[in-house]
């Protein structure tokens, strides 16, 4: 499955830590490395600040039959482009979780709407890597159920 996290979170751990942590991206990959493999799930994790690119990575994950967890950043506020990509994995039966470190819903009212919510399986929120855990822990439980 295909962990995409999208704008700025490469700066992970330099970026605004107060809100996003002192961890950095690679720790966030190694992190959901481990916890993938624990739930039995081979994960393969991407970062790119570049839209066309996500939507590439959703297209591909929609051709090799891949689950998808999704931090569209702040993508996910505007990016029609992204919405319909992500609506091609998720009505092809593939489950797409969108996660954010934050709860954006407590931060600036332009983070209040996602154009990506409305074509997810479903959306997690606010714990940081653990919203990560809690995603693929998600993908796991409906795999096996
Ligand atoms: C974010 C929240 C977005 O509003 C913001 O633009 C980000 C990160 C999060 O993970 O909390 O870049 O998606």
């Amino acid at each position: 499955m295909l962990i995409l996290n999208g704008p700025n979170l490469g700066r992970l751990g330099v970026r605004e830590p107060e809100i996003y942590g002192a961890d950095t991206h690679a720790d966030l990959v190694a992190a959901v490395g481990e916890w993938g493999s624990g739930l039995g799930l081979e994960v393969d994790a991407r970062q790119t600040d570049d839209e066309a690119q996500i939507v590439r990575w959703l297209h591909e994950a929609v051709d090799t039959r891949s689950h998808v967890v999704l931090n569209p950043a702040a993508f996910t506020h505007y990016s029609y482009a992204l919405r319909d990509a992500a609506a091609q994995v998720t009505t092809s039966g593939l489950l797409l979780v969108e996660v954010h470190l934050s709860n954006p819903h407590t931060r600036e009212s332009f983070r209040h709407y996602s154009v990506v919510s409305g074509v997810a399986t479903g959306t997690i929120a606010g714990f940081g890597f653990v919203s990560y855990r809690l995603a693929l822990a998600a993908i796991a439980d409906r795999l096996q159920g």
